[in-house]
């Protein structure tokens, strides 16, 4: 072997290496009176051989947890903090200083700040400010030179798609299309970032139980249906939606943006309104994900291309409103006992 041929095998390993780790997290939410505290909770990640966390804020706290760890996060400017950042290019530099560049200097790992948590889902007052913002936080960034280790995104809902099913025509809602998702894709291309939707099969299961089976919901053996536009073959309803994003992309002319799935998961617990909410399909479904995930079979529309996803939640959160399953999205309890048995 020359030494150069070495080199190339060597390099290749290392690609391999970090593609083969590089994908599957957690989304760390905190709206829980009786959490563990962060030392403990990085603890427990670890402990599981998680190496990837979003949090819903840049908090110092949490993010000093996981120093020293092998842990990378994503942080997350929170929707009031929007407006602000896009108006001035000192705020974000100032943002950048203060909660970026000197949590990366003292040693963590910060992979993407998302700007941000469903924007285009309620709040249309900020709309208009996000791209910007976005483009204020990226220079700010390149000021630090951080650009290259740490990219900027925005997590969508299925809600920004007025068509998903069948996956090809997947298409973003008028009201936004042109306005705020061409800039959006353009600045996600510009800076080698990635588009990200927050997935969940649960919902509309839940919502259509008549039409959607509960194999095809949970990655079980079933016919699946095939896509009458492109012939593609859906075995799950997961990809299904996941290719509605890579298609609502291309009818922009976006055909290679990578898409993260920065939150999936299924309650375990629910009002009786709310049948699919049980632990039994709860850990069906997210240990069947973990299979889906780990065997980088990609989506029918990007086979081949392991999809990156982040579980929504660590832990059960008692002082989230709404039905009962918002609270019983977790992992774990607060006691750090797992709620059902599930495997990274
Ligand atoms: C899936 O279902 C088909 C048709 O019913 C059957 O032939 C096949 O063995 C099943 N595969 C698994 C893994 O259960
Ligand atoms: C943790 O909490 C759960 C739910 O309240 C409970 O069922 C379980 O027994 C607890 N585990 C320990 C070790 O206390």
């Amino acid at each position: 072997m020359t030494i150069w041929s070495f080199c190339v095998v060597a390099v290749l390993a290392l690609v391999q290496l970090y593609a083969a780790e590089a994908n599957l997290g957690i989304n760390y939410g905190r709206l829980g009176n009786d959490l563990p505290r962060p030392k403990e909770v990085a603890e427990l990640v670890q402990s599981i051989g998680v190496k990837h966390i979003k949090i819903f804020d840049y908090d110092k706290e949490i993010i000093r947890a996981f120093d020293h760890t092998d842990i990378n996060l994503i942080v997350c400017v929170p929707n009031q903090e929007i407006i602000g950042l896009a108006r001035s290019a000192k705020a974000a530099r100032t943002f950048v200083h203060n909660h970026i560049d000197k949590r990366v200097k003292a040693a963590a790992k910060i992979t993407y700040i998302v700007v941000g948590n469903e924007i285009l889902s309620g709040i249309p007052e900020i709309w208009p400010a996000l791209v910007p913002a976005m483009w204020q936080i990226h220079s700010a960034l390149v000021h630090y030179e951080l650009d290259e280790k740490i990219k900027i995104s925005t997590p969508h809902s299925m809600g920004v798609l007025a068509a998903s099913y069948p996956p090809s025509a997947g298409v973003f809602g008028d009201n936004i299309k042109t306005s705020i998702m061409e800039p959006m894709l353009n600045f996600l291309k510009l800076t080698g970032s990635t588009f990200m939707m927050n997935i969940y099969p649960y919902f509309p299961f839940r919502d259509d139980p008549v039409n959607i089976s509960p194999a095809y919901a949970l990655f079980l053996n079933n016919t699946g249906v095939d896509d009458p536009n492109t012939g593609l073959h859906y075995s799950n309803l997961f990809d299904a939606m996941y290719d509605a994003s890579v298609f609502a992309m291309k009818n922009l002319g976006y055909h290679d943006i990578p898409v993260m799935v920065t939150e999936t998961g299924w309650p375990s617990k629910g009002d009786a309104s709310e049948a699919p909410a049980t632990l039994e399909y709860a850990r069906t479904y997210n240990n069947n994900l973990l299979k889906h995930l780990k065997s980088k079979a990609g989506s029918p529309a990007r086979p081949g291309k392991q999809i990156e996803a982040f579980i929504f939640a660590l832990f059960n959160e008692n002082e989230k409103p709404g039905l009962l399953s918002e609270r019983n999205f977790g992992l774990f309890y607060p006691n750090k006992t797992k709620v059902y048995d599930f495997s990274f």
